[in-house]
């Protein structure tokens, strides 16, 4: 669960709270959208969260860590839970699309035989395998941010904190990718998604919070309904594909399980042109 208790943030020297008097629960399992204009405080409220920003009074509970008395050392590991996408991506530029997701599982000391696996199996889902072998100068801004996305995805973190994942891709993209988070939600990953697009949160029918100036003004739960499963049913035949499949074993979705990259011609179906 996240909890904020009154939270709010002024950042040093700003004028006004970018963020006052928050109290926000989110359950373990669920997909909340947050939105809001420009400006509204929806990367600080992200950022709080995953102890990017320190709040100025208040207080945060993530899955049971308390993030005003967490121990500086103890950072590190507690962002590594999550699965962050940032609004400006941060791909390490000497890296390649490969590395860059890779790197995300080293530093929690994946054996390298699963990295090998698993990275390819991650950049599939996001139609990215032929670009494995590029850096991040020499794609586009929709293709950076799927990396990041990929990244994000890769060690099948609980919690997934995505800043506008879809903020660069065309709109079937956007619904694809959103898909793709509402499949691993269905299979238990909690996702905090912000979000300019006003269509895809309508098409999705989840939880939405909506900021303004700092505070809360709405925050709708989904609504269950008809609409809701038809939905999930029509969109389960184009991405199906979009599942994680269990820890263990990734073999049975990649081509050729050692093959780090470079195998997009006899990969499976991942959409992204059809
Ligand atoms: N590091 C910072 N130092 C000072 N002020 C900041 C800092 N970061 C954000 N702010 C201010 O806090 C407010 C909220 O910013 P935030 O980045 O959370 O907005 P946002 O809702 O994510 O906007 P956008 O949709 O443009 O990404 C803004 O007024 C912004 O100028
Ligand atoms: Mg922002």
């Amino acid at each position: 669960m996240i909890e904020f208790n009154k939270v709010s943030k002024k950042y040093d020297g700003a004028q006004f709270y970018a963020l006052k008097d928050i109290d926000i629960k989110i359950e373990k399992g669920e997909f909340v959208f947050v939105v809001g204009a420009s400006g509204a405080g929806k990367s600080t409220f992200l950022k709080l969260m995953m102890r990017e920003e320190v709040a100025s009074s208040g207080n945060i509970v993530v899955e049971g860590v308390d993030l005003n008395t967490i121990k500086n050392k103890d950072i590190p590991q507690f962002r590594r839970s999550l699965g962050i996408v940032f609004q400006d991506f941060r791909l390490i530029p000497n890296m390649t699309v490969y590395d860059n997701v890779a790197f995300a599982m080293r530093v929690i000391g994946t054996p390298e035989k699963k990295i090998r696996r698993r990275v390819p199996y991650v950049l599939s889902l996001v139609g990215l395998n032929e670009k494995s072998k590029s850096y991040p100068r020499e794609l586009s801004g929709g293709e950076q941010q799927r990396v990041a996305l990929a990244r994000a995805l890769v060690n099948n973190a609980e919690i997934i904190i995505a800043d506008e994942p879809t903020g660069n891709v065309d709109p079937q993209m956007s619904y694809e990718i959103v898909e793709m988070l509402m499949r691993l939600n269905e299979a238990g990953t909690t996702v905090i998604m912000v979000t300019h697009q006003h269509s895809l949160v309508r098409c999705f029918d989840k939880r939405v919070i909506t900021i303004k100036k700092g505070e809360v003004i709405s925050d709708t739960p989904a609504k269950v309904g008809e609409s809701a499963t038809a939905h999930i049913n029509a969109a389960s035949e184009i991405t199906n594909e979009y599942v994680v499949p269990p820890d263990e074993d990734y073999s049975a979705y990649v081509s050729r399980s050692d093959a780090p990259a470079d195998d997009a011609d006899d990969s499976q179906d991942e959409g992204g042109e059809n």
